[in-house]
């Protein structure tokens, strides 16, 4: 090979570049959001359970951060970009149930399960687009739909009898 010989810039084909990408970027920025929206809820939650439900959601802020890189950089890897930037988030992510002011850590909870469920839509909806398009792009959906689940059962025990 001469050094001169062009290196593709990705391992996919186009088609299932662009499949990766439509499935997975409402994931992104629906993920990117809860990032911002549960900093929203960690820094003004009150009430019962304070310390529990307050450092829980650092945690799901973490988590969220990292599944959206894992999805993002499947597109990127695929050779698509990701449009991601505030602006767009604040355009195509479902709205926040998560108010700007202090709130109950009863309700503050319900509010972010509420966000979570929003983004699971996307994620279960790329799990079922990507089955027989790209295994390993589902493969993607599918350990964020086993990530946010199990965030979600830690919020939910905090308000379920
Ligand atoms: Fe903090």
């Amino acid at each position: 090979m001469s050094k001169a010989e062009t290196i593709t810039t990705t391992a996919s084909d186009p088609t299932v570049a662009a499949a990766a990408a439509q499935f997975l970027t409402p994931v992104v920025l629906g993920l990117q959001a809860l990032t911002i929206n549960g900093k929203q809820a960690h820094w003004h939650v009150r009430g019962a359970n304070f310390v529990g439900v307050h450092e829980l959601l650092d945690t799901i802020v973490a988590h969220a951060g990292d599944f959206a890189d894992t999805a993002a950089e499947r597109i990127v890897a695929l050779g698509l970009p990701i449009d991601a930037r505030v602006a767009t988030v604040a355009e195509k992510a479902a709205a926040t149930k998560v108010p700007a002011g202090f709130t109950s850590s009863d309700e503050l909870v319900r509010d972010v399960i509420a966000d979570i469920d929003a983004i699971l839509a996307d994620v279960r909806a790329a799990v079922e687009g990507l089955d027989e398009i790209d295994l390993t792009s589902q493969d993607v959906a599918i350990e964020i739909q086993r990530g946010l689940e199990k965030d979600r059962w830690f919020l939910v025990s905090h308000v379920a009898a």
